[in-house]
């Protein structure tokens, strides 16, 4: 057993913290609700390890849910961020720091111009806005099982927290703009076929995860991105690709460099956050610019922020960004590679049914047998095993989503120790599922 100490101190923190806050959390799935047991309260964190409050340490395999690719405290961003700090906290005006962040994204991916917001859910709401105003349509199609942030019309059938906690569509949201999100399988382009002549001149966008990471990980079938693509041009709709979660993620071009790069075909609008802000609330949209110009003060599409294009946020990202190369990457893959291995053997010894899915870097274990590719598969899984695995880990010191539905993430900083750590959590871990 890694953890030398019972969470007393956490789950003192945790009771104070449900009487303040709903759930004791400020976002859903960390309240451990899925898997059982107290939530570590986090002090600090360093390359691949957090620390919690009760003094254990843990490999952690969430690294903030994506932005912390090269290890937690780095250097050169914490350099960056204090720099910045010392020169103010916001200005509310423009600032160099925006045109150098949206510079170092046009430069990597196949757009013209980005705007930077505070989320992905402001990303992909005020994306949606762009693709309404561009076609003077109101409905969209979203995939079952995938999660765009928590706005309104992107709710519905959403992965991430409502899919661990089961919640169809979330209350509090608008008949009439439910009415507007059309929702389809993945991976199923006669369903996308079907909607559009079930509404035709009426949609809007079709909206994707570049690659779905929010129902586990799930790989876009042959040609299935490229298809929303063609089917949303030939309705006259755009094509909406959320790489909030996948951007810098596994390539320097996002998931679309290892999709669509070659193929001769761009998704209208993007989204971006997670890696681009290196850990501080920055996320962004872009495209063409024809398109992006619709945006207030050019065009008549209004959005904006008070802390929008943050310095510190931007400085962060942009230090970030710096470090990113295929080196990088191909390191990463390795370390993911290695833990998949890793897990398979485990649960292969104790004969736990187990599907492993990757999107480069990202992986998720699902607990079924069955081939996942959507979130009716992804359903499949045993999650009572999920969280006799997950509680097993995290006694030994492994940090892992406590949620079925996430996928886990390395770091550049995960050197061989840490990956060691986890390798030999995993047999009693294994057993534990199987005994679930
Ligand atoms: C693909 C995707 N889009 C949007 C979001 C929402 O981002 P945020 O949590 O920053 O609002 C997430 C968050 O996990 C995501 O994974």
């Amino acid at each position: 057993m890694n953890r030398r100490h019972p969470l007393k101190r956490s789950a003192e923190l945790f009771g104070q913290a449900q009487h303040l806050i709903p759930g004791g959390v400020d976002s859903p799935v960390r309240a451990f609700g899925s898997v059982g047991g107290t939530p570590p309260f986090i002090s600090h964190a360093r390359g691949p390890y957090l620390y919690d409050v009760d003094g254990n340490e843990y490999v952690d395999l969430v690294c903030s849910w994506g932005p912390i690719i090269l290890g937690h405290a780095h250097p050169a961003v914490l350099e960056a961020v204090n720099l910045a700090a010392s020169r103010g906290l916001s200005f509310g005006a423009p600032h160099p720091g925006e045109a150098e962040l949206a510079a170092a994204i046009v430069a990597l991916m196949p757009v013209e111009k980005v705007r930077l917001v505070n989320s992905g859910t402001e990303a992909t709401m005020s994306a949606i806005r762009v693709a309404r105003g561009a076609t003077g349509r109101d409905k969209i199609i979203k995939f079952a099982g995938c999660y765009h942030g928590h706005s309104d019309g992107l709710l519905a059938e959403a992965g991430s927290g409502a899919a661990t906690f089961a919640i169809p569509g979330s209350a509090g949201v608008p008949a009439a703009t439910a009415a507007d999100t059309i929702v389809v399988p993945y991976n199923d382009l006669d369903a996308v076929r079907a909607a559009f002549a079930a509404h035709p001149d009426q949609i809007a966008a079709i909206i994707t995860e570049a690659a779905p990471a929010n129902m586990g990980a799930i790989v876009p079938g042959p040609g299935f991105n490229k298809g929303l693509h063609d089917l949303a041009h030939e309705h006259g709709a755009l094509l909406i690709s959320d790489e909030v979660l996948t951007g810098f993620r596994s390539s320097a071009q996002g998931y679309w460099g290892l999709d669509g790069a070659d193929e001769g075909w761009v998704p209208d609008l993007f989204t971006f956050g997670k890696v681009i802000g290196a850990g501080l609330p920055l996320a962004a949209f872009g495209g063409r610019a024809e398109l992006m110009d619709l945006l207030a003060p050019s065009g008549p599409v209004y959005q904006a922020g008070t802390l929008s294009g943050n310095p510190l946020g931007t400085a962060a990202g942009l230090a970030q960004l710096q470090l990113l190369d295929e080196a990088l990457y191909g390191r990463l893959n390795d370390k993911a590679a290695r833990l998949k291995a890793a897990w398979h053997e485990a649960l292969s010894q104790e004969s736990v049914p187990h599907t492993i899915n990757s999107i480069g870097t990202i992986f998720s274990v699902f607990f079924t047998d069955k081939v996942v590719t959507d979130y009716a598969s992804a359903r499949t899984q045993n999650t009572r095993a999920f969280a006799a695995f997950h509680a097993e880990m995290l006694a030994q010191g492994v940090y892992l989503p406590p949620s079925a539905f996430e996928v886990c993430f390395v770091s550049d900083a995960h050197d061989a120790r840490a990956l060691d750590r986890v390798v030999a959590a995993l047999p009693s871990a294994a057993r534990a599922a199987a005994r679930a």
